[in-house]
């Protein structure tokens, strides 16, 4: 034992050494701040410290020298990074690395061959009318049989409910229901506890821990010796490795033929013998962090923005098509004024604030910033969205109005460079229409019925949650609300 603790003491002053020495030293104001944590003193995140940077730099680009990244909200550095140079700005290895243990060789974590091979295959079936249309069927029954009650339920009882894990658990439901034809059931009226959900977090969360650490020497060491928030992680991993093997076993014995689901439809466009169970556990895996807490952190800010401004509700209640139970998929799409409170949320609150690339070679981006090979290059969609020189001096706020310019007052879309949520350019969000539906679906299911009202201070006031860090935004003590009944003819 007292051997143990020696070698990993040694090894722990090593890392901090070889830590010291990699960091480059800087005291500009900016990375002291960074450094002190005294941003903190003033902002709620490190995104909105980031925005304010932002803002006042001449060309929307700044630099983190302590954390060798370029952090930018410049449209044009967007377009060059995404589209015009996109071999040059790669995910990299390092992302790779975060991610690896958890995605494997998913698309989310492969570059070259390997991601232009999973993005065909993907494009092709989440394009598919048949997969759009079984989609459409599990977003509604999910809706009419699962939340719909227990929103119902807290109204009857009065009593506070947590929306924000509310919509995770239907996000959930519904991803791996889509994605794999299986139902975690997470949003049954006793809300249970699910193994997978919860070991999913687990995993999702640490390897976030594992990219805002200064250097990763220090989780590498914790991976090798297999000891703390790594042995958890690692603990979490086996099981979302268990349950993706019981998914992908179950599918080959019902047989994939006539089934509608991702993983049914990957497996039958291979071949089914074709393909091994770790590429198919790294599609399902994928599909499970791109889909669940993606959708539910959008749902979440939206009921939170609604709340504090139900003037906008009752026009979405106004909207949405008179007396039918539910909506088909042709209604939804007719519903613009809708669709524009989805975009002016997500540009508030985008659900993934950030994304990083790795620059391969020095180059230079159209604004004059000079990246340097092996750097890190941010584009910060949360800070683009507070921008007046992209959205005016409105910026900050709650208007949907801003979208809809079009003949008869209808939704035009932002450049996609200017409003980069979905990501854009050759790796542009392969769910962006599904997730689309999908939210529009629970937004006009939930305003026609009920009026949702935060309480406690989230949401109120100057309306600045603050975020715990991830790979998704999710509000600390998440969403607490009250709901009540809407009578039919006050609408
Ligand atoms: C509001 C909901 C959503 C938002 C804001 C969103 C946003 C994003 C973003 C920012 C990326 C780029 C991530 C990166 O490369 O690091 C991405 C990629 C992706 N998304 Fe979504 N997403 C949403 C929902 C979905 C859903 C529901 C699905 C699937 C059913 C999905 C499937 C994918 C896939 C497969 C990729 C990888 C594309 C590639 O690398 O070529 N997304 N999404």
């Amino acid at each position: 034992m007292a051997f143990f603790a020696f070698a990993f003491l040694l090894a722990a002053l090593g890392a901090v050494l070889l830590l010291v020495r990699r960091l480059p030293l800087c005291s500009c104001h900016v990375c002291r701040a960074y450094l002190t944590g005294s941003w903190a003193k003033e902002f709620t995140n490190l995104g909105d410290w980031y925005a304010h940077l932002l803002r006042e730099s001449p060309t929307g680009t700044v630099h983190i020298h302590v954390l060798g990244c370029t952090v930018t909200a410049n449209p044009a550095n967007v377009e060059y990074m995404l589209k015009t140079n996109f071999d040059n700005f790669p995910k990299g290895k390092k992302f790779a690395e975060l991610l690896g243990d958890l995605l494997g060789g998913g698309i989310f974590n492969v570059d070259g061959d390997a991601w232009r091979h999973q993005r065909k295959m993907a494009s092709l079936e989440l394009g598919s009318v048949n997969v759009r249309s079984y989609a459409f069927k599990i977003i509604a029954e999910e809706i009419t049989t699962r939340l719909m009650p227990v929103l119902a339920e807290a109204a009857d009882k009065g009593s506070v409910l947590d929306l924000q894990d509310v919509f995770r658990r239907f996000a959930f439901d519904t991803i791996c229901k889509i994605s794999f034809g299986l139902d975690p059931g997470c949003l049954e009226r006793d809300m249970p506890v699910s193994k997978l959900a919860d070991a999913f977090d687990t995993a999702s969360r640490l390897c976030a821990m594992r990219g805002a650490a200064a250097s990763p020497l220090v989780w590498k060491m914790k991976r090798l010796l297999n000891i703390g928030s790594e042995r958890e992680l690692n603990k979490a991993i086996k099981v979302v490795d268990e349950m993706a093997a019981e998914m992908i076993r179950e599918r080959r014995k019902s047989g994939v033929a006539n089934s509608h689901d991702l993983l049914s439809r990957f497996m039958a466009a291979a071949g089914d013998d074709a393909v091994d169970d770790k590429y198919l556990r790294d599609i399902v895996v994928s599909f499970m962090l791109a889909g669940r807490d993606t959708v539910s952190s959008a749902l979440t800010t939206l009921f939170m923005l609604l709340s504090k401004n139900p003037e906008v509700a009752s026009a979405m209640r106004a909207e949405s098509p008179g007396n039918e139970a539910s909506i088909t998929f042709e209604q939804l799409k007719g519903l613009h004024y809708t669709h524009a409170v989805l975009f002016e949320n997500m540009r508030l609150f985008p659900p993934v604030q950030f994304d990083s690339k790795f620059c391969a070679a020095d180059d230079v981006l159209p604004d004059g910033t000079n990246v340097s090979g092996g750097a890190r290059v941010m584009y910060h969609p949360y800070a683009m969205g507070r921008m007046p020189s992209i959205w005016g001096a409105d910026h900050h706020a709650f208007r949907p109005d801003r979208w809809l310019t079009g003949p008869n007052g209808s939704f035009v879309p932002a450049n996609l460079y200017r409003y980069p949520v979905f990501q854009a350019g050759l790796r542009v969000c392969l769910g962006k229409e599904l997730a689309i539906t999908e939210m529009k679906a629970v937004g006009v299911a939930v305003v026609r019925e009920f009026d949702v009202q935060v309480v406690g201070n989230t949401g109120c006031g100057a309306c600045a949650p603050k975020f715990v860090s991830g790979l998704t935004a999710s509000i600390s003590g998440g969403l607490p609300v009250k709901i009540r009944k809407v009578i039919r003819n006050q609408i």
